[in-house]
């Protein structure tokens, strides 16, 4: 078995899923919960394709909306490089359920967070990238009455007080097991994760999270002191990793250029990089492939289609056929993605540039803002 590691802060290694599943004590999301879901509203393509693929307590959540009480959605972005295409689906996958469920949606953007976990990166370098972060998030078209986006510099005067509370019941010896924090750790990033636990707090329902299942220790130690402090255990549920162009183990890093697809490359940058990077599952020459056929399970290009962008799944699978037997090559394959992605990625950057406004009632003019503002 290959070794693998998955933190906050690093992962690592090819990685098993199921074990982690087993590892962190979550549960898989099973075609049962998918079909409760799918009474809601028509499935994501990232739950159909089983990008998410783990969750905690999602079935309660779902108990609660039937029986009228509902539940919060909260998730999150900490600054520290550009964005890239994995940043970007948790809040995807948050605004569908915000749409299918009309739950108010919390974003923290700890702009503190990761000049306290990173050595080499100051404040006003996180502070320049703040606004672009934002303004992706922003342009995914969140409900302005239902959303509040808040840095926790600008907020910490309202997190402040929960956080202690928080804080008083998370033990050295806790966060060391749970993080892997050592002698060497700062102070600072053994605070943060009391003030990424208290939006799990800002309402009296459940809350459930959306994240890539790097982010779960934190929910981790919620669930354990939640409900001493008079609120709901967090549900959530768990993306794998968009894995490296170049290749299937680790996960697409803002700091390796060739690895990532960032939210502002352009369509060129885009085809490069996938013809040039994306790591294939198919034979070594025309003639190997055409006789052998190709192994979609490896192969990136297929991945990405299959998890985030073919909506068709009768489609999906008639790739899946022809990608195997050999009728489909690499090439072709990649070009659809490129395709697919280009105009993603056109759509995106295009609203990007009106979300200005938007970014002003997320944070501070819209209801659920204002409420948050005024305590
Ligand atoms: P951050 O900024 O590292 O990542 C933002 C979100 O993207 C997910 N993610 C990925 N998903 C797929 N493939 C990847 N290669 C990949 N890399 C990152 C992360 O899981 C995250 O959901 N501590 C957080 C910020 C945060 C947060 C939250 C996240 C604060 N509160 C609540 C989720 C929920 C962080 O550093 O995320």
């Amino acid at each position: 078995m290959d070794k693998f590691k998955v933190t906050p802060w690093e992962v690592e290694g090819r990685i098993d899923y199921n074990k982690l599943i087993k590892d962190f004590g979550t549960k898989p999301i099973t075609q049962d919960i998918l079909r409760v879901l799918e009474k809601h509203g028509r499935l994501h393509v990232m739950l159909r394709g089983g990008y998410f693929f783990s969750h905690r307590d999602l079935d309660l959540a779902l108990d609660d909306y039937e029986k009228g009480k509902g539940f919060f959605l909260y998730t999150g972005r900490a600054p520290s490089g550009a964005m890239h295409i994995g940043h970007l689906l948790p809040f995807i996958i948050t605004k569908w359920f915000q749409d299918v469920f009309h739950a108010n949606v919390y974003v923290q953007i700890p702009d503190e967070e990761k000049f306290l976990a990173k050595r080499g990166l100051s404040l006003e370098e996180i502070d320049k990238m703040v606004e672009t972060d934002i303004l992706h998030i922003s342009s995914l078209g969140f409900d302005p009455h239902r959303t509040f986006i808040f840095r926790d510099r600008e907020y910490i005067r309202h997190m402040y007080t929960p956080a202690v509370k928080v804080a008083k019941k998370i033990t050295y010896s806790t966060a060391r097991a749970v993080f892997g924090f050592t002698n060497e750790t700062n102070i600072g990033i053994g605070f943060y994760p009391a003030l990424q636990i208290v939006p799990t707090l800002f309402e009296k329902k459940r809350c459930l999270i959306p994240a890539a299942i790097d982010q779960d220790p934190y929910w981790r130690i919620q669930r354990d002191i939640a409900e001493s402090l008079g609120h709901y255990k967090a549900a959530a549920i768990h993306s794998k990793f968009l894995p490296p162009l170049t290749g299937p183990e680790g996960k697409m890093s803002s700091s390796v250029q060739e690895t990532a697809i960032y939210l502002d490359d352009d369509p060129r940058t885009v085809k490069e990089k996938i013809m040039k990077y994306a790591f294939s599952g198919g034979g070594a020459t025309i003639e190997e492939h055409r006789k052998r056929g190709g192994n979609p399970e490896v192969d990136v290009a297929f991945q990405w289609l299959h998890m985030l962008f073919e909506e068709d799944d009768g489609r999906m699978e008639e790739i899946r056929k022809d990608y195997r037997s050999g009728k489909l090559l690499t090439g072709e394959l990649k070009m659809m993605l490129i395709e697919k992605l280009n105009r993603f990625l056109e759509k995106h950057q295009k609203e990007k540039r009106r979300a200005e406004k938007l970014v002003r009632l997320y944070m501070h003019d819209g209801k659920l803002a204002k409420r948050m503002w005024e305590g």
